[in-house]
């Protein structure tokens, strides 16, 4: 069994334990720890039966060869802050892929990317280090997702399309195949994409309009 610790202890990271459970169920392959969070006053508190052990710095005081993180926040940005900081103590980034999740030939997985329960990944799919694909999202063949890619529930990503970096797709948008989105880029919920979104730009409707720039962050 892999010692497991869920950075964030907010609702994601109760999604996650519950993906968790739900591997341990077919085969016993983690030991959940618990969370950490850098909201002190969460430290102590539970979540699902288990302890927010501590804040991040945590890792540095209790790591051991045989545990591993994740996070478990919606913020694309701060999963790439967690990761670093995880790489620097050495921890490694676990994957978590929910056992009712479907993923064909050829496609590739990085670590620390959470894939929630119903998602249909296709055939020759990359999926970068910490993306976040949650419940019910479809990905057709092909498609590149990025590092620290945020998908949101029931959304469609066509074959051939490409998601940059730290985008974020809202829930049940839908991208046409072959669009790119930039790196940082928004898809607000629901929005249909027909044309390449341009870098750190937020799209919404149908068909996708730029409404404004985004923030990097
Ligand atoms: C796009 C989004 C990120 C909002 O970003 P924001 O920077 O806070 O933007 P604002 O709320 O200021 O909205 C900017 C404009 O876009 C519009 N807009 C926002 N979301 C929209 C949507 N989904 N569809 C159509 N228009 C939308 C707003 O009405 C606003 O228009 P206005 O300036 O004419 O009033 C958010 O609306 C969204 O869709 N997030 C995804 C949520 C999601 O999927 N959650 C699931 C989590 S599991």
């Amino acid at each position: 069994m892999k010692k497991l610790v869920i950075l964030g202890a907010g609702g994601l990271a109760r999604e996650l334990a519950n993906a968790v459970a739900d591997i341990n169920k077919r085969s016993p392959t983690f030991e959940l720890l618990g969370y950490l969070d850098d909201e002190k006053e969460m430290v102590g508190q539970k979540r699902l039966q288990l302890p927010v052990l501590g804040t991040v710095d945590w890792l540095a005081e209790n790591k051991s060869a045989d545990l591993w993180t994740i996070s478990a926040i919606g913020n694309g940005y701060l999963r790439g802050k967690f990761a670093r900081i995880t790489e620097q103590n050495n921890v490694p980034l676990a994957t978590i892929i929910h056992p009712r999740a479907i993923i064909g030939s050829g496609s590739s997985i990085e670590t620390g990317v959470f894939i929630a329960a119903g998602c249909v990944i296709t055939v020759d799919v990359s999926v970068g280090q910490c993306a976040l694909v949650n419940m019910n999202c479809t990905i057709g063949h092909d498609a590149s997702i990025g590092k620290y890619v945020s998908i949101y529930p029931g959304a469609r990503i066509s074959g051939e399309a490409i998601i940059g970096d730290y985008a974020l797709v809202g829930t049940q948008a839908a991208i046409l195949n072959k669009c790119t989105i930039g790196r940082g880029a928004v898809v607000a919920m629901g929005a249909v994409v027909a044309h390449d979104v341009p870098d750190y730009t937020l799209v919404a409707g149908n068909p996708a309009r730029a409404v404004k720039k985004v923030e990097k962050q």
